[in-house]
């Protein structure tokens, strides 16, 4: 299979010439206005598809409150924000994302979801929120962009550095499927032409290693078949805890005699 795969994946990659010549050219940006728009439709879709799948996921979100009660979500790659009606009522909600057009719909959502408190917009990419304070989020969410980011190892350093100590960070992502399944293969295959379908989408990603090596203290991660389209079925679902920090006693002074 792994000659028959490589052969079909160099055919799909010849006939994208085009596109890889628009995206060298730098004409793929004009693309990314009509992402946001096409997003806006799939992600109602989407949400439909997996409404179960979300409402376990966030299940568990209100236990990581603060101890003033309050809760600071910081979402990457928020899109169109198809994950405030999961959100706990009056969590405070700080959204980011690389693509400044998502802001109209974001808006949008923000108005039909008024039991949220929306805090800002921050454009910005998961691999530097240099804007967010070290220690000062709740919980982050990222839902399909660990597909997209250019670097999960470094956007899971940041998801690390603004969660506050005791705080959890929540995934669902679509991942590579099992190597001896049809899915591989035309996950594989088809990945040409999905990047630049998708903005930047890549289907052959294991990021379950990425989780597993990151310095979150509790691991919670289910690997699940997802009710969409086969490319997209194999996921993964949970959520990570950053370690509670353990205050050492400070040195005694030294007493003046
Ligand atoms: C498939 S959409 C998912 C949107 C939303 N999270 C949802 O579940 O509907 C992928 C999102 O990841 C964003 N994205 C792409 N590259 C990114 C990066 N490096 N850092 C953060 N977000 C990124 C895109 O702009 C887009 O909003």
């Amino acid at each position: 299979m792994s000659f028959l795969m490589r052969f079909c994946t160099c055919v799909v990659n010849v006939l994208c010439l085009p596109l890889h010549l628009i995206y060298a050219v730098g004409l793929y940006a004009l693309y990314k206005r009509f992402f946001t728009c096409f997003m806006y439709r799939v992600a109602v879709l989407v949400n439909q598809r997996i409404y179960s799948k979300k409402k376990e996921l966030f299940l568990n979100l209100p236990e990581f409150k603060n101890p003033d009660g309050q809760l600071t979500i910081l979402e990457i790659g928020c899109g169109t924000g198809a994950n405030f009606e999961f959100y706990p009522p009056g969590s405070k909600v700080i959204c980011t994302d690389p693509n400044p057009h998502f802001e109209k719909y974001l808006e949008k959502n923000m108005g039909e979801n008024d039991h949220l408190k929306y805090d800002r917009f921050i454009v910005t990419c998961g691999e530097d929120m240099r804007s967010v304070e070290d220690e000062s989020v709740d919980a982050v969410v990222t839902t399909h962009v660990l597909c997209s980011v250019r670097n999960i190892k470094q956007t899971l350093r940041e998801v690390h550095r603004i969660l506050r100590p005791g705080g959890a960070y929540f995934f669902l992502e679509h991942v590579v499927a099992d190597a001896s399944t049809w899915t591989y293969f035309f996950q594989h295959v088809l990945q040409p032409a999905w990047y630049y379908f998708g903005d930047g989408c890549e289907l052959t990603r294991d990021t379950w290693k990425y989780l597993e090596a990151a310095p979150f203290s509790e691991l919670k991660l289910r690997h699940i078949e997802a009710p969409i389209i086969s490319l997209v079925k194999p996921h993964i679902i949970g959520y990570a805890v950053k370690k509670t920090e353990l205050r050492s006693k400070p040195p005694s002074q030294p007493v003046d005699e």
